[in-house]
Parts: structure tokens; sequence; C-alpha cells
């Protein structure tokens, strides 16, 4: 039986990002399709049509009626790479970076990602279920309906899992559109760190063990590697996500993030579906995803919150023809934001983009970032009905407002997600 239609009327733009079912290149990033006068019609958790109202209502006689009052209607944002299953939040590494200490020194004296680390071992499963439970919530508030949310806070193979399994929990349970990623590559555990022989048997155990056992159970559709200095070099990060592509998953990679040290060349030629951070990409590196189909997905959310001053060169990427998608990186040590419109102000503000720029770069690039392009992303039909609804005019009220949260609810495949008004939806 399907299901009756639902028009959403009375907004005063539709955003409509349509267009084809890829990442968008160069000059298409331009253009975000801003309507007026145009209503919304989904039926079955799909969009049917969008055109003048007049005509859908002649079209879908008795459709229930969703009255968007005025405000702007887009398709929900892409959170495109997220830390999200985390326990204690690191509030106290902020002073320590203001008063000098960088984010590298942190890690190195046993902080950092190694804090959270010893942090969610202690934890269960039920605890750290909870913890994601609100602060997924908290990112469905701010108008995203897909998010990517990767582990790496475990670094043995049981804490791996367990905290893949808290995210296919949370897909299970939230209405967010959920995308789960293996991060057991997120660092060197301490345990593994005294001699090389050591840290090689935690390659040898992501490659022999972990990756197996995630792909058999299911528990990802990514496998990502924090390529940097210090971190996982680029033939650790080659070798690891080669074993993933084997196991039949997608690759993602931190690449470039703080340090040049290859990560973009290295994702481009993978095949890896997105590169992420950038912020320290070579021109050789910028040059190789422009050959690709990699999308770079740029988080200048982290350098605003480490005080670091050189974001991604976003203006070069998009010239070069690179896809940029942007995303929170929302995690505990670098980025603790849940809020996309914020990061759309950066993206305006600090990498220079248009505003119809940096609404596909959290869109259509950032579905595309997911390899959810031809599915997510777009109003246009024939797309899942994930839509996001703001109290502005304009959409380019949403960078310009800053820090402020103007989104009012959200549908996931047509079903009520968010509602911040009980009046709407
Ligand atoms: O994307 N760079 C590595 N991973 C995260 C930070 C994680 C943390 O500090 O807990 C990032 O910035
Ligand atoms: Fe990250």
């Amino acid at each position: 039986m399907s299901e009756p239609t639902t028009l959403f009327v009375n907004a005063s733009e539709v955003v409509t990002c349509a267009g084809p079912p890829r990442a968008r290149r160069g000059g298409e990033m331009n253009d975000a399709v801003v309507q007026s006068g145009v209503a919304v019609a989904v039926a079955d958790g799909r969009v049917v049509s969008v055109g003048p109202l007049a005509d859908l209502r002649a079209r879908h006689r008795g459709a229930r009626e969703v009255d968007c009052r005025g405000g702007v209607l887009t398709p929900g944002f892409v959170d495109s790479h997220t830390h999200g299953v985390f326990g204690r939040p690191r509030y106290d590494e902020q002073e320590l970076r203001a008063a000098g200490l960088d984010y590298m020194e942190i890690a190195r004296r046993g902080g950092g990602i190694h804090s959270s680390v010893r942090d969610l071992r202690q934890r269960s499963e039920d605890e750290l279920f909870r913890l994601a439970e609100r602060r997924l919530g908290r990112l469905a508030s701010f108008g995203t309906t897909t998010v990517e949310v990767k582990s790496g806070y475990g670094l043995t193979l049981e804490d791996e899992l367990k905290t893949l399994r808290v995210i296919r929990r949370l897909s299970e349970t939230l209405p967010l559109r959920i995308v789960p990623t293996f991060l057991g590559a997120h660092e060197i555990p301490l345990e593994h760190r005294d001699s090389a022989a050591s840290r090689r048997a935690y390659v040898d155990l992501l490659v022999h063990d972990m990756i197996p056992a995630v792909a058999r159970e299911g528990l990802a559709r990514f496998a990502d590697v924090f390529c940097e200095t210090g971190v996982y070099t680029v033939d650790e990060s080659r070798e690891i996500l080669t074993a993933a592509r084997d196991a039949g998953l997608l690759m993602k990679l931190h690449a470039d993030e703080l340090t040049s040290a290859g990560g973009a060349e290295l994702a481009a030629s993978i095949g890896a579906t997105s590169a992420d951070h950038l912020a320290a990409v070579s021109d050789a590196g910028i040059a190789a995803l422009a050959q690709s189909s990699t999308v770079a997905t740029l988080l200048p959310g982290t350098m605003l919150f480490l005080g670091k001053p050189k974001q991604a060169p976003a203006r070069r990427f998009i010239d070069a023809g690179v896809p940029v998608a942007l995303a929170t990186d929302f995690n505990p040590g670098t980025s603790p934001t849940a809020n996309v419109s914020l990061i759309l102000t950066l993206g305006v503000s600090q990498l220079r983009l248009t505003v119809a720029e940096a609404v596909i770069a959290a869109t259509v690039n950032g579905a595309a970032a997911l390899a959810l392009a031809d599915r997510i992303g777009q109003i246009a039909e024939g797309y899942t009905a994930d839509l996001a609804l703001f109290d502005v005019e304009d959409v380019r009220e949403l960078p310009y407002w800053y820090g402020d949260n103007r989104c009012v609810a959200t549908w996931v495949a047509g079903k009520p997600c968010y509602t911040r008004d009980l009046g709407v939806g």
C-alpha cells in the first residue's frame, strides 16, 4: 500500500541542489538551484516532484500538507565526517593549546586521541550508546539527516567492535541515516609504541584480524586511516586501506591535515571515496585529486578550534576541478561542534566559498563523499525525501547568523526526524 502524498508548502525558497547524481566540480558547485514559489511532493519516502503549488495540489488531491511558514527548505545536511562515539569530552586540552602546547605535542605526551582511547576502553556498550544517542540527537537538531560516524577510540579488536556495534545500534534506533566507518588506524596505540616490531604487530592486527572481523560482521561501509607525520605513514596507510578494499570496504583517508605527507596523492591513487582535512595539501596532491574521482572533504571547524592559521586551499581545489565537501569533523579533541550552518559560515568566511558552493559541499558533495550521491543530497524526483527546514527567508542567512541554529525540523525518507517547533510537520 502506498502512503498518501505529502506536500511541503509555503517555503520562501526551496534549495533543491538538483542536478547530476554525482559529485559536483568547478562551476557546477556554484548553482544550488534556489527556487521560489514552489512546493515539494513526497510519497513513499521519496521526492515525487517539485513545482508550483497549484499544479501539485491538482495532481495530488487529498494530499496532506506541511506548512513551511515562509522558511527555507533544503536537502538535509550530509555530515560526512564525524567521530561521534566517545566518552569524556576533552575540554581540558583547550587551555593547554591556548598556552602554546601543540595538538600533536599533547598526543605525544599521552593526551589527545590516547586519552579518549583510555576512556572509551573502560566504558560499556550501553554507556557509549547513551552518550552517542544524545550527541547525535544534537547533530540532527542542526539540520543533519545523514551522518557518517567513525570508530577509532578503541584500538583493540574488542573495543573497535564494541564501538561499531554502538554505531549499528544507533542506526537501528535513531531516525538519522548513519554511515559507519572503521577507523582502527586512528593512532598507534600506546602499547604498540615501544619498538618497530610492536608497531608492525598493530598494523598486522589491523590487516589480518580487525578488518576481516569488521567486514565479516558487516559493521562498516568505509575504512579510514589517520595518515600523518608521527601517526600512520603513507606506506602503512596504503597497506591498511588496500586490505580494507579487498575485504569489500570503501576507503577514506585523513590526509595532509597538519603536515604534507603525501596523503592526497595516496587517496587519489588507490581510489578512495574521499580524502579529508587537506589543510597542508601539496600542489602535487591537488593535481592528483583533480585527476581522480576522490572528493576533498574540508573540515574548517577543526583548524579554527585548534587555533591553526592555515585552512585548506578550497578555492584552489575548486579551480582545479576537485569536488569539495564540507563536514563538521565532530569529535572530542579537535572539533566538538555539531553545527553544520557554522561550518557553512567558515566555508564562506575562511575558505572563500560562495554560499551556493558551501551548500552543495554540505549536501550533494557530502553525499558523494559517502558514495550516496544517487540517493540523497538533492530535492529532486526519485531522491530520498531527506529534508531540513530553517527559520530564515533566504538561504544566504544560513551562514550569516553565525553560530545560530535556525533549523526547525528535519525529515528522513519523508518521516519526521527532528522537530523543534511542534507546530511544524
Ligand atoms: O579528524 N585527526 C585525527 N582525528 C580527529 C581528531 C581526533 C581527536 O583528537 O580525538 C580529527 O581531527
Ligand atoms: Fe577526523
